[in-house]
């Protein structure tokens, strides 16, 4: 069974002050939940405090991008040695990098090698936007952006991936995807694409979060579909009360599926 996996992205939110606060109030209910993974990706400038308020907790810390060389002038990016100093994992091609960064497929291949040669984890964010999603263009779409995305990377790499499913329309607009419509893509485009490239028993490892207007009452109605492994969460992780709430239902799916499967 495939453990949960619920991350919370703060993208150009939180000043450090704001940051340690928020793992303030998160740290003492997230330490009593441990049948799920949770983390959180602050800002470069917040990850130094919030790395060490973090330690020992169970909170897993990432950055939200990374560029894909060791050093050198690239003026205002921040490289994977350096975020490896700090982080457990990375998030790698969210659609905003895309869409306001001009980040390509070939970009995210680069960051996501880079990312894994300094050891760290890292989420792969693949999803069609609107116009796509009404030219029924969902699966095409996806499949390149894995194809590209994961590109020469090894079935033993892959152990460090998460690809998180985040259709651009869905995010930040409070109208997720049906956890059905979600479910389809993850069962019927990506896991199998996983299959083909990894293998069975490494796909069946890989967990596929969801990401896209995910808040404390959707939560568990995602969660309990069979190919959705956890979520990405932008909005609802800025506030403490709901990013628990989210956690807190990925932990009581994962209980009554344990208690379904015994
Ligand atoms: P949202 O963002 O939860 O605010 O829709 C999700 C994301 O962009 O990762």
């Amino acid at each position: 069974m495939r453990r949960f996996f619920v991350a919370g992205n703060w993208k150009m939110n939180k000043t450090i002050a704001e940051a340690k606060a928020l793992i303030g109030a998160l740290s003492p209910e997230l330490a009593t939940i441990d049948n799920v993974d949770h983390a959180v990706a602050p800002s470069y400038l917040a990850l130094p405090a919030v790395a060490g308020l973090c330690k020992g907790t169970g909170i897993k810390v990432g950055a939200q991008n990374l560029h894909w060389e060791t050093a050198g002038a690239y003026t205002g990016e921040v490289a994977p040695p350096m975020v490896a100093e700090l982080c457990d994992f990375v998030i790698v091609g969210h659609s905003e990098r895309r869409k306001f960064f001009g980040e390509t497929d070939e970009s995210v291949n680069q960051r996501l090698k880079a990312a894994l040669a300094v050891g760290l984890d890292v989420i792969v964010c693949i999803g069609e936007t609107l116009e796509e999603n009404e030219a029924g263009q969902t699966e095409a779409v996806v499949t390149r952006q894995l194809e590209v995305g994961l590109a020469e990377i090894s079935e033993t790499q892959a152990a460090a991936i998460t690809i998180a499913y985040e259709p651009v329309w869905a995010i930040g607009t409070g109208r997720a995807a049906t956890p059905e419509d979600a479910n389809n893509v993850h069962k019927n485009v990506i896991r199998p694409f996983l299959r083909e490239q990894f293998g069975e028993a490494r796909a069946e490892l890989m967990r596929i979060q969801y990401g896209g207007s995910v808040t404390p009452d959707n939560a568990a109605e995602l969660f309990a579909m069979s190919d959705i492994d956890g979520g990405l969460i932008g909005g609802a992780s800025l506030k403490p009360e709901s990013f628990i709430a989210i956690v807190k239902a990925a932990s009581m799916v994962a209980i009554v599926q344990q208690e379904s499967q015994s």
